[in-house]
């Protein structure tokens, strides 16, 4: 596990530049947090960096929206999306996450178990203005290969112990 802090959304852009970078055909980036944390900003960051510049804004109406870049990108939005009945829909889905291209889900919170396992969760929490807190995690093996492309943050041990005591964010030093 990896975090940090942003301040804006060009850092959170710039963030998730780095992390695409690192991304591979069938990655599944499952984006988490409340409304307004800066889900669609940041896989308009990865977008960019996967070459495709045109508009990324959340599917919310139409749940999917498929980009060229230089994989196949595929952006969910799940904040409409309604398990219940919509199983036809997660099973055309499934195949597209595990084809050729990247995917981005906002709100992959609401796939449950039907979320893959090898996703990369990034959570995203407002931490006051335009600060937000940035939470990577990925399976061991998937771990590996990603945490190279990201920039410096705190690792796991400090971080929990951090959070679990509910620390404000660490002053910069100067
Ligand atoms: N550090 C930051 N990172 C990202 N966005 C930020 C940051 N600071 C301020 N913002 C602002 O917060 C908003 C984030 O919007 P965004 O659409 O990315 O959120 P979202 O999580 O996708 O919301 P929704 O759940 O409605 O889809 C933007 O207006 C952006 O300018
Ligand atoms: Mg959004």
């Amino acid at each position: 596990m990896w975090a940090a802090w942003t301040q804006g959304e060009e850092e959170t852009r710039a963030l998730a530049a780095r992390l695409a970078a690192g991304l591979e055909p069938a990655d599944v980036v499952a984006l988490i947090g409340e409304l307004g944390s800066g889900k669609t900003r940041f896989t308009e960051g990865a977008c960019r960096a996967l070459g495709y510049a045109g508009r990324v804004r959340s599917p919310t109406f139409v749940l999917v929206h498929v980009y060229r870049g230089r994989l196949p990108i595929y952006h969910f939005d799940l904040y409409r999306w309604e398990l219940p009945g919509a199983s036809a829909e997660l099973a055309e889905w499934e195949e597209w996450m595990d084809g050729g291209g990247v995917s981005f889900v906002e709100w992959a919170d609401r796939l449950g178990t039907a979320l893959p396992e090898r996703a990369i969760l990034v959570r995203l929490a407002h931490a006051g203005g335009e600060r937000r807190r940035v939470v990577v995690e990925a399976p061991p093996d998937r771990w590996a290969r990603l945490r190279p492309h990201l920039p410096p943050g705190e690792e796991a041990g400090e971080t929990a112990t951090r959070e679990a005591a509910g620390a404000p964010p660490p002053r910069e030093e100067g």
